[in-house]
């Protein structure tokens, strides 16, 4: 098992299949995109179906979420998935992704064994889409929504982060437009994560705001601390249900000690934490033949040493090196 010290138990593994993405989200990258990874630095296809393997039938992991950069950037994610769906015990498997060919891979990605998705979407004004994310492309993420629900990668969860003077008014018309489509729909709190350190906790859309500002137009009534577990969100019923919204309030109302993540970067280090300023190298031993044994020995140990907390609300924070595009949401 993937135990740390503080009891907790790692049995969901985040995975990176790039640092390279098509939008450049304001709050994530800067204009001019990032100096990417180079190709041989980045695990292969067969190198992460490795690592998955022996998390889940040695380190047990039972949830697999592949996350970006953009991962339908990833040429090989299909044939991933599929490979991952054969593993004894099959992992739970769902995706980060900003839904910009979505249209075109859900139906393969739903044959090939993914359980699910999760979208991100800020905003549903197209001029705003454009200026949080530098790039025209608000209907091919909708349409890419609409063809992962036909296609069965249910339930559809859609990520927003607010954003002061672009779209922090739209929580209630996002939550209307979420019910009516049946999305399950979760804001995330801005996090000091992008790659331009650009974050301020003065003016950023807490959790607070969000739920005041719904609250405007909804009733919600708290889901409750059990229904929640180590899920990151809270969750809230809408107008008596069935439908939900949720908060990842990270800056906020931190949800560490329930934490049960390990993550794996595209280019093959584990980090404990988004927030953690220290990785571990697996991609070396992999390649220099170690055994399933020592990578598993090597990776339980990273864990092993996961800090408390993120730090976050410590003076002396430091925001990681990496930005969250090359860590994985
Ligand atoms: N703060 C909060 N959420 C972020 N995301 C990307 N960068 C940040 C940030 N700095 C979101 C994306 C995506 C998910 C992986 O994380 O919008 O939905
Ligand atoms: Fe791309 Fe996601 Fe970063 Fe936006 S937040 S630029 S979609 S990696």
């Amino acid at each position: 098992m993937l135990i740390d010290t503080y009891g907790r138990v790692a049995t969901d593994l985040r995975v990176s299949l790039t640092d390279r993405c098509n939008l450049r989200c304001t709050y994530c990258m800067p204009e001019e995109g990032l100096q990417w990874l180079a190709k041989p630095d980045l695990l292969t296809d067969d190198e992460i179906v490795r690592l998955i393997h022996l998390a889940v039938t040695e380190l047990g992991v039972t949830e697999v979420r592949f996350t970006g950069g953009e991962p339908l950037l990833r040429p090989g994610l299909v044939g991933i998935v599929e490979r991952c769906a054969a593993l004894e015990p099959r992992p739970k498997m769902s995706l980060t992704t900003n839904g910009i060919g979505l249209k075109r891979t859900a139906a393969a990605l739903k044959t090939a064994g993914l359980d699910r998705v999760n979208v991100s979407l800020d905003t549903l004004r197209p001029d705003v889409f454009k200026t949080l994310t530098r790039r025209d492309r608000h209907q091919d993420v909708l349409d890419g929504m609409a063809a992962a629900r036909e296609a069965g990668l249910t339930p559809v969860k859609v990520n927003a982060v607010l954003m002061p003077g672009l779209n922090a008014d739209e929580a209630p018309d996002l939550l209307s437009w979420a019910v009516e489509h049946d999305y399950e729909l979760r804001f995330i709190e801005q996090m000091p994560l992008d790659a331009q350190h650009g974050w301020k906790r003065e003016g950023m859309i807490t959790a607070g705001d969000i739920l005041a500002s719904l609250r405007t137009r909804f009733t919600l009534t708290e889901e409750g601390e059990q229904a929640r577990g180590s899920a990151p969100a809270e969750r809230w019923i809408v107008d008596g249900g069935p439908h939900r919204v949720g908060v990842i309030a990270s800056v906020t109302r931190p949800f560490c000690a329930a934490c049960d993540r390990t993550r794996l970067t595209a280019d093959g280090q584990v980090r404990t934490c988004l927030f953690a300023t220290e990785e571990t190298d697996l991609r070396e031993a992999l390649r220099s033949g170690a055994p399933d044994a020592e990578i598993a020995r090597i990776w339980k140990l990273a864990m092993w040493g996961k800090k408390a907390g993120s730090g976050l609300d410590d003076p002396s924070f430091l925001q990681p090196e990496r930005p969250m595009s090359a860590i994985g949401g």
